[in-house]
């Protein structure tokens, strides 16, 4: 069971069904996609909305990805046609050695699947993983949809919450972690950098966790999908490359953000082969294999120039920079610890009322979209999570307007 659920209510009207599935009693759409829908259900009656919101980077694929694709189109007998269960040979081939660099942990094509995304690989985690009443311990806050795919695996989340310290910013709580631990654990799931802190964890954190799963079967699940993305001269460590943790490692990849390709919906999942085999009857089940021209579009992402990718973390660093300063201008409203990865922040603010309440209220009343902290958990109260992968002129437009709501509505609180 999933104990962040029922934030919001609104996407779809959704009613309860007698005929429903436990599993979907006990889950919900993530915050993050109802306050979307209700920024657009804003829109669409004429009023200009601006959003922190949803998180997208503003920047779409590079062009030699999508001539890549075209060419594919036109030229590749057989591309409307499912490639191989297990995706396309030559992109396993080049995501194992990928791996394999990066790691430094011996990884073959067979330890690979080629996923619609890492969303997928994390699903395909928790139900190859996860049995009715089995948990799964999630750093908190954390992305909302772990807890609607281990809530869908019929397991419990247990958030166990992070320190949040202004100036080491937000920190594993090994200690708490270890407390945690039951016999009913299954897996740790490690977001690094993570939505929605922005924090990058510390390698010494990081080894001490290994340390006390090392001892036990407990799996660690990696979301990687902004492993590119880290600022400053902040050290970046990987938890996957402990090599002692392995085989009990499944890791989480996308292109989504990295390539600017979150609808090509593409990524991979590595681990090891003996468990794959089992996670192919997931796949198989649920979509046979990732699309084929996104898996031709990844062979040109991962092999093509990744001068790209520098641009895209300089851009996204620029837009750091602007929303820091933009939240450091309302001090009587925020206080944050600054991201040093991801391209989110999450400032608690100063104010008497829920989050959903907050975020409600800067939607209709100052028409700018922002996600209240309760949907990444209950360490996630009292504070959004604001998205600065928006266009910079979005990012000071939607604090123009945060300002002026602040300035007329402060004393009312
Ligand atoms: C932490 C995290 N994991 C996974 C995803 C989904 O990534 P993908 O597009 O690869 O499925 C997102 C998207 O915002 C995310 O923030």
């Amino acid at each position: 069971m999933n104990n962040n659920r029922s934030v919001l209510t609104s996407t779809g009207d959704t009613v309860d069904l007698p005929e429903l599935a436990v599993r979907l009693k006990n889950t919900s759409v993530s915050v993050i996609k109802e306050m979307t829908y209700l920024g657009a259900l804003e829109q669409n009656k004429g009023k200009d909305i601006v959003s922190l919101g949803v998180g997208l980077p503003f920047y779409p694929a590079p062009d030699f990805i999508h001539q890549h694709a075209i060419k594919a189109i036109k030229n590749k007998k057989d591309i409307d046609k499912y490639t191989l269960l297990t995706g396309l040979p030559e992109l396993r081939t080049i995501t194992a050695a990928l791996s394999q660099k990066l790691l430094g942990i011996e990884t073959s094509s067979d330890d690979i699947l080629i996923t619609p995304g890492s969303m997928a690989g994390l699903l395909y985690s928790m139900l190859t993983l996860v049995n009715p009443g089995d948990e799964v311990i999630l750093p908190s806050p954390y992305f909302s949809s772990y807890g609607e795919q281990v809530s869908i695996a019929g397991g419990i989340a247990v958030p166990v919450p992070m320190i949040e310290d202004k100036k080491t910013g937000y920190r594993l709580d090994v200690v708490n972690i270890k407390k945690a631990i039951t016999k009913k654990t299954k897996a740790v799931v490690i977001n690094n950098p993570q939505n929605p802190t922005g924090a990058v964890f510390l390698e010494e954190d990081l080894r001490s966790l290994a340390e006390i799963l090392y001892e036990t079967k407990i799996y660690v699940i990696t979301d990687e999908v902004y492993d590119f993305l880290i600022y400053d001269d902040t050290s970046y460590f990987n938890i996957a490359s402990i090599k002692k943790l392995w085989p009990r490692v499944i890791r989480c990849c996308s292109l989504s953000k990295k390539y600017g390709m979150m609808g090509w919906r593409i990524g991979f999942l590595h681990t090891n082969k003996k468990l794959l085999m089992h996670i192919l009857k997931i796949h198989d089940a649920n979509i046979v294999c990732a699309p084929h021209i996104s898996q031709e579009a990844a062979i040109a992402a991962l092999t093509g120039p990744q001068g790209v990718v520098n641009n895209h973390r300089k851009w996204l660093k620029r837009n750091r920079d602007i929303i820091c300063k933009r939240l450091d201008n309302l001090p009587d409203l925020f206080s944050y610890v600054k991201p040093c990865g991801t391209y989110y922040v999450f400032p608690r603010y100063n104010l008497p009322i829920s989050s959903i309440e907050f975020a409600k209220k800067l939607l209709y009343e100052a028409a700018v979209v922002t996600v209240p902290g309760i949907g990444f958990g209950p360490e996630g109260e009292y504070h959004l999570r604001l998205s600065f992968g928006s266009p910079e002129d979005a990012i000071n437009k939607s604090f123009d307007r945060i300002e002026l709501w602040w300035n007329v509505k402060k004393r009312s609180f």
